[in-house]
């Protein structure tokens, strides 16, 4: 799903599989990049899409990873078999992905799947940059939900994207070494920038035009209320 030119939603919920976070694609002219790559139950329809927006995924070299989840990097040891993509991760959820650890990458809890151990290539620690095609993307380190997590700022033709993942509307929980005070001074660095537009880790494929006051809002709510009655995937409920 073309979102603006040369970048496309490729894996959701929606567009892939139930299970999937966003995954999206930018497009260069030598090579493309993935921010996010789904789980394995969504792998064959993101590749498909990926093919679909005319891109070959022999051609995507670099898979950002936003953080050490099933739902947003459970795919990468597909994508590293088939089409040798490069796996970057910041290096506080390196461990869990590598070892395959079911509850730090939340597979067994929330979704009821094993998460395939993979190597990660390159160790991020934030204020890395990337270029691809037109765009240029800086890694900023936000650690709360995870440990590792990774928001990435994207210019393009003088306009700011953020990709949010889970950094925006993720869960919370100690299984996850979710930390407020970490997750709320990456809001506050968030919050201390500008932003055009920005898209985040579970939604259809939306550019959401007003970043700034999204932000601001996310900030002032985080952590006023808690949620204990947290209704998991792999259960039916009768209300
Ligand atoms: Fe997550």
């Amino acid at each position: 799903m073309l979102l603006m030119p040369n970048f496309y939603q490729v894996g959701s919920e929606n567009l892939s599989h139930r299970f999937d976070g966003t995954a999206y694609l930018l497009r260069g002219d030598d090579y493309s990049i993935l921010v996010d790559c789904g789980t394995p139950l969504g792998y064959q329809k993101i590749v498909q899409n990926i093919k679909s927006c005319g891109v070959n995924p022999s051609d995507i070299r670099y898979i950002l990873g936003t953080h050490g989840h099933y739902d947003h990097v459970g795919a990468a040891s597909d994508f590293k078999r088939d089409y040798g993509c490069k796996l970057l991760l910041h290096k506080n959820d390196v461990e869990r992905v590598e070892s395959g650890d079911k509850l730090k990458t939340a597979s067994a809890v929330l979704y009821g799947e094993d998460f395939v151990p993979v190597k990660v290539d390159t160790q991020l620690n934030g204020g890395e940059h990337f270029t691809v095609g037109e765009f240029r993307i800086e890694a900023i380190h936000t650690p709360g939900h995870t440990p590792g997590g990774v928001c990435y700022e994207v210019e393009v033709n003088g306009l700011k994207l953020l990709i949010a993942g889970d950094t925006i509307n993720g869960g919370f929980s100690k299984h996850i070494d979710s930390n407020e005070e970490d997750w709320k001074r990456s809001l506050d660095i968030l919050c201390s920038r500008h932003y055009d537009m920005m898209v985040v880790g579970h939604s259809n494929a939306t550019l959401l035009c007003d970043a700034d006051d999204r932000l601001k809002d996310a900030r002032n709510s985080f952590a006023n209320y808690y949620n204990p009655w947290f209704k998991r995937f792999d259960q039916k409920y009768k209300y």
